[in-house]
């Protein structure tokens, strides 16, 4: 672990941090969340340099990405990028905790035994728990089911989420990767009980279009929000890839979830048109492909990954250029149909 935090010193957010953001209302909500959103499940690990880590943060709050968002197992190991927020928090954010929307989840392994998986009611809720201690907060903004459960009763799950928020413990809740039918009945369900379903997290990006068969539109008629997680599918919409292999890519670092063989000369090749497209635009491929998501105004906030502020300043600088043309959209789409 490394805690070089003597270096980075007292931190005091920029005065004018909201002023060049731009927000949109999370589906039919009293919630604003700015375009571009920060996860934490790359980077926040114990194995990782702990400045940079509130560098990237500092960043992120300092130009109105107020919305931070965690999981039990982000890490690794499973629980430490919430132990490592927590003592940010601690540091950094603790006066700002009312501006800012803290997310976590829980529905993929955490925990060993038959409780600690999934989606009962005893797993939920004895996770955010646990996550609430990790981060050292009261609440959470949002608490999410992170993946459906085809063996827990829905009714048992939603019932979960709806405890959270009568307890207090989320003020609003989300599901994460449900398909458009399951998550109608998720909605139906809560609103049953009297909760809203918030918002919904899956995949979306230029190379993974699964939400445009039917769970956007399910998301516009339920008024639901929707944050579209690895945007740039972990790092290959960027140009990072374009020259080789760099040492300090995920791909290099950490072949857990994206495989360089993944990575082949014919994606490669698509990649590299784009990014001569958003050259032409003045944007670099990461903002491009950002701004292509945002295109659609039932996107509420785009879920970057970053590995250095510097990444999260190039990411924030996409809403300078937000609009495309006809025929921008139709060479996008001619690439990516190659
Ligand atoms: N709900 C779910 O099941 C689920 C699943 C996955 C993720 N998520 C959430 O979504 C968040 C984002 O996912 P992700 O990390 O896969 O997102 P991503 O934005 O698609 O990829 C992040 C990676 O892209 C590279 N990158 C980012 N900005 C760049 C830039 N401007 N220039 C060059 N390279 C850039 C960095 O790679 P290098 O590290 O190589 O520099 C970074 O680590 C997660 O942190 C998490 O909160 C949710």
């Amino acid at each position: 672990m490394s805690f070089n935090n003597q270096s980075i010193g007292h931190y005091e957010a920029k005065a004018n941090r909201y002023d060049t953001m731009q927000y949109r209302r999370c589906g039919k909500s009293g919630i604003l969340l700015p375009v571009i959103s920060v996860g934490l499940w790359h980077n926040f690990g114990h194995a990782d340099d702990f400045t940079n880590m509130r560098e990237i943060l500092r960043c992120a709050f300092d130009n109105g990405v107020n919305h931070f968002d965690l999981a039990n197992n982000y890490g690794p190991p499973y629980g430490a990028a919430e132990e490592n927020f927590g003592r940010i928090f601690d540091k950094d954010f603790r006066p700002y905790r009312d501006e800012l929307f803290i997310s976590s989840k829980a529905g993929w392994d955490m925990w060993p035994g038959p409780y600690g998986n999934l989606g009962s009611r005893k797993y939920l809720i004895a996770s955010l728990d646990q996550s609430l201690k990790r981060m050292g907060v009261d609440y959470v903004d949002v608490f999410y089911h992170h993946r459906p459960d085809p063996d827990t009763p829905l009714e048992e799950t939603m019932g979960a989420l709806h405890s959270i928020v009568q307890q207090g413990k989320a003020l609003y809740v989300g599901v994460s990767q449900y398909p458009a039918e399951l998550t109608a009945k998720a909605a139906a369900i809560l609103k049953e009980m009297g909760t809203k379903l918030f918002i919904h997290q899956p995949r979306y990006s230029m190379l993974d279009r699964w939400v445009e068969n039917g769970l956007m539109d399910e998301l516009e008629k339920q008024g639901t929000g929707a944050i579209a997680f690895s945007p740039l599918e972990q790092g290959i919409l960027t140009n990072k890839y374009l020259k080789g292999f760099p040492k300090k890519s995920r791909a290099v670092k950490d072949g857990r979830y994206l495989k360089k063989g993944e990575i082949t000369p014919e994606l490669l090749d698509k990649v590299r048109d784009l990014n001569e497209l958003a050259k032409e635009r003045g944007q670099s491929m990461a903002q491009m492909a950002i701004a292509w998501l945002l295109k659609d105004p039932r996107i509420t906030t785009v879920l970057v990954g970053v590995s250095s502020a510097k990444q999260m300043l190039d990411n924030i600088k996409t809403v300078e250029n937000l609009t495309f043309s006809n025929g921008e959209l139709k060479n996008i789409e001619a690439i990516l149909k190659r």
